[in-house]
C-alpha cells in the first residue's frame, strides 16, 4: 500500500478576496493531491480559512458588521473559486468551527502543562496586516517608517509567552537531520540563518482586542491568530481524539506555503509540536510570488488579478496550466496577459490541440475513424523516445518540478507533430503501397494522444477528461492501491476504442 499522503494548503485570511497568489498555491496542491490518488495513494487534501486576529476584527469594523459576517461572506468567494477551479479539496475548515476551537485549544493546553507558556508583558510593535511581532531586526531597518506605516501599532499588553528557545537546539537537530523538510534549499538557509540567532520567546496572546479563541487558562486573552491557525492541521483530522484520519494521516507529507509564511510553519510550528510531543510535518515547501505585468500586487496600486475573470473568460484548465508552467515552483514569477495568451495558443491550442484534432481528422479521412490493427513488422517511431520523457515526467512531477514535467512532456507532442510534418500521411494516403507505413502513423499518434490524457489528468482534468472521450476511453478513476499513472502512462497501456475528432480541444485566443 502506498504511503498516506496528507497536504495543506495555508488557511486564507478572510479580510480580502482571493487573487492570484491564493489560486496558485491551490492549484499546486490539487495537482499533487490529484497525482497522487492516480497513484494509489490514500490522500487527504486541506484548504480553509483564517477568520480569526485583530485584522480581521479591523477590517469587519470598517465594513459595520460582525467579524463572523465578514467570515461567512468571503469564505462563499473561496469556496466557489476552489469550485470553479476544479479544485478537488477533501476538507475545508474554517477556524470558527467549533471542531477547530476543540483542536486548537487542546494543543494549546498541552504546551501550557508542558511548562512551556508564561505569563508576561510584551512591549513593541506589531504588524496587523501581517499578524506578525517585529523583531529587533526589523524595528531597526524600518526605522522612522514604522510610525507612518498604519499596519505598525505599537503594543504594551499583558500576554502568555511560549518558550521558543527550548526548542531551538531540538529544531536545528531536526533540520539537519532531516534535509528534506525544508524546501527549496534556499528557503531553508534562510530558516537556518534565522534560527542561529538567540531566539526570542514568542507572545502567544493578546488581550486588547477579542475576536479570538479565549485561552483555556485565562479568558481574558485570545490566542495568538498564528497558533490559532497552524493548529487547523490538526484539528481538521479531529485532534485530539484519535480518530481513524487522524491516525492515518498525522503527520502531513507536506505543507505548502508561500515564502512569506515560511518562518510560521518551519520554526513556530514545528517547536509547538515538539512542545506537545507529536511528530513533525515532512515537508513545508515554500514558493515564490507572483509580480503583475513587473510590479509588487497591491491593494494600492489596484493589480490584483482576480482569477474568475480569467477562468471565465479562457476556463480553469488553461489557468491552472499557466500557473504552474510559467516558471519553476519555489522562484518569483510574473504575470502577464500577453505571456498568458501567449503560452496558451503556442502549448495548448497548437502543440496539444492541433496535434489532436490533426491527428484524429487524418484517422477520419484515411481510416473512417476506426483504429488500425498494429502491424507489429512495422516498429513504432516514437515509442523509445516517448518512454525517456515520461519516466522524467514522473520523476518530476511529485518532486514539484511542475514546469520541468510539463515541459518534458511537451517535447513528446512536438516529436509527435515533427513525425507528422516528416512522414506526411496525406502523401502516404495517395499510395496503397504505404499503407501499413501509414497504420502505423495513425497507431502512434493516437497513442500519444493518449498518453496526454493521463500525464494531463492532475493539471487539466477537464481536457483530459474530453481527450479520452474522443478515444472512447472511460474517464481516469483514482483507486486506492491501484496506480493508474503508473500502469497508463506506458506505451500501449490502453486499447484505444476509436478517434473522434468532434470539438476542438482548446481554442486559440484571438487578441485583435
Ligand atoms: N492566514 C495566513 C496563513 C495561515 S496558515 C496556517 C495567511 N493568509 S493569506 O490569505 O495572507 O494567504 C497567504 C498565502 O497567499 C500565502 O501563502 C502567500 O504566500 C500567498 N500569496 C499572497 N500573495 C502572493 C503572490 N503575489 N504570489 C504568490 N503567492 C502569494 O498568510
Amino acid at each position: 500500500m502506498k504511503d498516506a499522503f496528507y497536504i495543506t494548503t495555508p488557511i486564507y485570511y478572510v479580510n480580502d478576496y482571493p487573487h492570484i497568489g491564493h489560486a496558485y498555491t491551490t492549484v499546486a496542491a490539487d495537482v499533487l493531491a490529484r497525482y497522487h490518488r492516480l497513484c494509489g495513494a490514500p490522500v487527504f487534501f486541506l484548504t480553509g480559512t483564517d477568520e480569526h486576529g485583530q485584522k480581521i476584527e479591523k477590517a469587519a469594523e470598517k465594513n459595520g458588521e460582525r467579524p463572523i459576517e465578514l467570515a461567512d461572506r468571503v469564505v462563499t468567494r473561496f469556496e466557489s473559486l476552489w469550485k470553479a477551479l476544479d479544485i478537488s479539496i477533501d476538507d475545508f475548515i474554517r477556524t470558527t468551527q467549533d471542531r477547530h476551537k476543540k483542536g486548537a485549544l487542546a494543543l494549546f493546553q498541552k504546551c501550557l502543562d508542558k511548562g512551556d507558556i508564561y505569563e508576561g508583558e510584551y512591549e513593541g510593535w506589531y504588524n496587523v496586516s501581517d499578524e506578525e511581532f517585529l523583531t529587533e531586526t526589523q524595528v531597526q531597518e524600518l526605522g522612522s517608517d514604522i510610525e507612518k506605516n498604519p499596519n505598525f501599532v505599537r503594543l504594551k499588553e499583558k500576554t502568555y509567552f511560549f518558550r521558543l528557545r527550548r526548542y531551538q537546539k531540538q529544531l536545528l537537530e531536526h533540520i539537519e537531520s532531516h534535509p528534506e523538510f525544508i524546501a527549496p534549499l534556499s528557503r531553508k538557509n534562510e530558516v537556518l540563518s534565522f534560527l542561529k540567532q538567540d531566539l526570542r520567546d514568542l507572545s502567544i496572546s493578546r488581550s486588547s482586542f477579542s475576536w479570538g479563541i479565549a485561552l483555556p487558562n485565562d479568558p481574558s486573552h485570545v490566542m495568538y491568530v498564528w497558533f490559532d491557525a497552524l493548529s487547523n492541521y490538526l484539528s481538521a483530522l479531529g485532534y485530539p481524539e484519535s480518530t481513524d484520519h487522524y491516525n492515518n494521516f498525522w503527520p502531513a507529507q507536506l505543507h505548502l506555503v508561500g515564502k512569506d509564511i515560511l518562518r510560521f510553519h518551519a520554526v513556530f510550528w514545528p517547536i509547538f509540536l515538539m512542545s506537545a510531543e507529536l511528530p513533525l510535518p515532512k515537508q513545508v515547501f515554500a514558493h515564490g510570488w507572483w509580480t503583475i505585468e513587473g510590479e509588487k500586487m497591491s491593494k494600492s496600486k489596484g493589480n490584483f488579478v482576480d482569477p474568475f475573470e480569467f477562468i471565465d473568460t479562457y476556463g480553469s484548465d488553461g489557468f491552472r496550466y499557466f500557473l504552474l508552467r510559467e516558471f519553476s515552483f519555489g522562484q518569483d514569477g510574473n504575470f502577464s496577459k500577453e505571456s498568458f495568451i501567449q503560452r496558451l495558443n503556442s502549448e495548448l491550442a497548437n502543440d496539444l490541440g492541433n496535434l489532436v484534432s490533426r491527428s484524429l481528422s487524418m484517422l477520419e479521412k484515411y481510416r473512417e475513424g476506426k483504429v488500425p490493427q498494429a502491424d507489429n513488422s512495422i516498429p513504432s517511431i516514437l515509442k523509445s523516445s516517448v518512454e525517456t520523457h515520461l519516466q522524467d515526467y514522473q520523476k518530476l512531477l511529485p518532486t514539484l518540478h511542475f514546469d520541468q514535467a510539463f515541459g518534458e512532456f511537451w517535447k513528446i507532442l512536438s516529436k509527435a507533430n515533427q513525425m507528422i510534418d516528416q512522414k506526411q500521411p496525406w502523401a502516404l494516403a495517395k499510395n496503397p503501397d504505404q499503407s501499413q507505413e501509414l497504420d502505423r502513423v495513425l497507431l502512434d499518434l493516437l497513442e500519444v494522444i493518449r498518453l496526454s490524457s493521463v500525464a494531463i489528468a492532475p493539471i487539466m482534468p477537464n481536457l483530459s477528461r474530453q481527450i479520452r472521450e474522443k478515444l472512447g476511453l472511460p474517464e481516469l478513476a483514482a483507486k486506492i492501491g491501484q496506480n493508474q499513472i503508473e500502469e497508463k502512462l506506458s506505451w500501449d497501456a490502453e486499447t484505444i476504442k476509436k478517434g473522434e475528432k468532434g470539438q476542438a480541444l482548446f481554442t486559440r485566443i484571438e487578441t485583435s
